[in-house]
């Protein structure tokens, strides 16, 4: 059974493993263990995992700042995808942005990453601005599309 549990506010720490080993399969280019650590413990992190009676299968990272909440990190196992997981997981950030009095919500994301955009755009986010060449990859520099919604 799927279950969507917020990251404990106390011991998000704990957790830089297992999310560690989904961001190393699903977000290869992404940080490295000491930085998603370093972000876990910052009191300004929230956010939730995705997990079935065996494994956690998915992760959720925002930051909180005054009543705004920006989208850091996010993804699903590849095996466990288009099963709206992450949509439940962006779900799950609307209510906690609504029950802790948010405004808005942003992220950014490659202008390469279709099944992305896809799902924030189903979800209410709607793009307001690029970022020229702003993500390094081996292939090249990728704009990044930044994309918000109101709580
Ligand atoms: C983006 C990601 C988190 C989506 O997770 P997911 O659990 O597969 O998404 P969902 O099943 O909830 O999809 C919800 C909707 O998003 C859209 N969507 C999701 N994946 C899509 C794809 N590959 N192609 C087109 N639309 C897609 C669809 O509208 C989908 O609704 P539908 O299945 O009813 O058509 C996942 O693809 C992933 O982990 N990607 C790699 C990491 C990543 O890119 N993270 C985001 C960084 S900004």
């Amino acid at each position: 059974m799927l279950e969507i549990a917020p990251l404990p506010p106390d011991r998000r720490d704990n957790f830089a493993d297992p999310i560690f080993a989904i961001m190393q399969i699903a977000l290869p280019d992404s940080w490295n263990l000491a930085t998603l650590r370093n972000l876990l413990l910052q009191p300004t992190c929230v956010g939730c995992i995705a997990k079935t009676d065996r494994m956690m299968i998915g992760f959720l990272l925002a930051q909180k700042v005054d009543d705004q909440l920006e989208i850091l990190s996010f993804a699903v196992l590849p095996q466990n995808r288009r099963l709206g997981i992450g949509r439940e997981m962006l779900g799950w950030l609307l209510r906690y942005g609504c029950d802790t009095g948010c405004r808005e919500i942003f992220l950014d994301v490659a202008a390469d990453n279709a099944a992305a955009m896809a799902l924030y755009q189903s979800g209410g986010f709607a793009i307001y601005d690029r970022r020229p060449q702003y993500y390094i990859r081996k292939k090249g520099r990728i704009d990044a599309i930044l994309m918000k919604r109101s709580v």
